[in-house]
């Protein structure tokens, strides 16, 4: 394999060296890519060295393990917040914006594992709450459960370019709006959590499809600007002329975050520049193996979406 990455999202982290360590396939590590250190970019702990001292075993590898659904709420048929127990440990590692985990029905095999973005966590409970939709076999399943789901995690790239936008003194200061579109509203909620309090922040949101008392329910009360709602199919159909684009005009924002499907992101990047965005590529595994998520660019890189850490120039969705 002759991909290269430039960032890795887990590169650092407590999961790293990762499976693809082991297979000589790392994303940042040229010589657990079978080759040198010619090319190296990495600024952060050397793992190729963590690799050797950890006995050539990868770090925390990711497990499931059963949870207890401790809450449930539906908001019509198909949409649902569900609450796991899943001890504070891991309730705190899924604090950080774009987490998310696998989940999947007990008993179901590992197939049918479904990615799904941590909305909120009880840190004092050791409680995570996730909103899952109705979208075919394995989602069914997962809502008709009423005891134990089977949980794996915590992933880290549910939102493409995250790390430039969360974190560090220097964001305190900057200007934040979130746009968020139906299911897109759980990782902002997350988000807009985690920003709160931290920096200015300013949502647009439109349940597109999902549940007004949901959204509602939700939209976090930290928030230091502007929450506003919009028809964005409508909205984002009249260009330069629409509240999207006069908002953004007018509010001078340093981050711009769309959580929604790629027709909106791409429609929006029509209008104005966007600094991070939902990852919707098809998440599979999670680790960089199976490679589900691989897209290639127009010069024959590949990239594996459930790693790759920023938003390329050039590079769409
Ligand atoms: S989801 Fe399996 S390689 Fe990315």
């Amino acid at each position: 394999m002759n991909s290269r990455f430039f960032d890795c999202i887990d590169c650092g982290t407590e999961n790293c060296p990762c499976y693809l360590a082991e297979t000589e396939d790392c994303l940042v590590c040229g010589r657990l890519r079978g080759s040198n250190c010619d090319d190296c970019g990495w600024r952060g702990v050397c793992v190729y060295n963590e690799f050797i001292q950890n006995g050539r075993r990868i770090l925390n590898p990711r497990k499931s393990f059963p949870s207890q659904i401790t809450y449930k709420k539906f908001y019509g048929e198909a949409l649902a917040v569900i609450g796991l127990a899943t001890g504070r440990g891991f309730a705190l590692k899924c604090e950080m914006p774009g987490s998310y985990v696998f989940i999947r029905s007990k008993g179901a095999l590992q197939w049918y594992d479904t990615p799904i973005s941590v909305m909120k966590v009880d840190i004092n409970e050791g409680v995570i709450y996730l909103a899952v939709k109705e979208m075919a076999g394995k989602t069914k399943l997962i809502l008709e459960e009423q005891e134990i789901l089977e949980i794996r995690g915590v992933y880290r790239n549910g939102i493409l370019g995250i790390k430039d936008v969360i974190g560090g003194q220097k964001h305190k200061k900057k200007k934040n709006l979130i746009v968020a579109r139906g299911l897109g509203f759980a990782p902002a909620v997350l988000l807009a959590d985690w920003i709160g309090g931290r920096a200015s922040l300013d949502m647009i949101l439109d349940e597109g499809g999902t549940s007004e008392e949901w959204i509602s329910e939700y939209t976090p009360d930290k928030i230091l600007g502007i929450t506003a709602r919009i028809n964005l199919e409508h909205d984002i159909k009249l260009g330069f002329d629409s509240g999207l684009y006069k908002t953004v005009t007018a509010g001078n924002y340093d981050n711009i975050i769309v959580l929604a499907s790629d027709y909106y992101i791409n429609e929006i990047k029509k209008l104005m520049r966007i600094d991070a965005m939902s990852n919707n590529f098809n998440l599979c595994c999670g680790e960089g193996i199976c490679g589900a998520c691989s897209v290639v660019n127009s010069c024959g890189e590949t990239f594996k979406m459930c790693k790759c850490a920023g938003i390329k120039e050039g590079f769409d969705v």
